[in-house]
């Protein structure tokens, strides 16, 4: 079984209190090519969009808009999007809010390589940290 799985119930809260940067998001677990990670969202991000996936927002806490070119959708606790590939989009919340974000592995939160406002070496938080 790959280090990936986890042995024990992963624990957002838990994982979300171990970390307090803005748009730094953290994988927790992997499901085939696709990635679970929580991010704490504060301000504005910048417009992007991922050409080779989509991408979900699941609100943990608080409450989020996802701004699109033809509409913003707000989102709330419990609430969720899916942002089909290819469409452009930039997240703000304007307090903090938390969001459990899954995407296909690789994905760069800004959509382009050359400008990541992501963790370095995109790092774990592995249920045994
Ligand atoms: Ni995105």
């Amino acid at each position: 079984m790959p280090d990936s799985y986890s042995k024990e119930p992963i624990v957002l809260r838990e994982k979300l209190a171990r970390f307090t940067e803005h748009w730094a998001p953290r994988t927790i677990a992997a499901m085939n090519d696709h990635e679970f990670k929580v991010v704490k969202l504060q301000g504005e991000f910048t417009w992007h969009d991922h050409q080779e996936t989509d991408e979900t927002f699941l609100v943990l806490d608080g409450e989020m808009e996802i701004q699109m070119r033809d509409r913003t959708v707000t989102l709330r606790e419990g609430e969720m999007f899916v942002i089909p590939k290819g469409v452009e989009h930039c997240p703000r919340a304007t307090l903090e809010c938390h969001v459990l974000v899954i995407e296909r592995e690789g994905t760069v939160n800004t959509g382009d390589p050359g400008f990541k406002r992501e963790t370095p070496g995109d790092f774990w938080v592995y249920a045994h940290d």
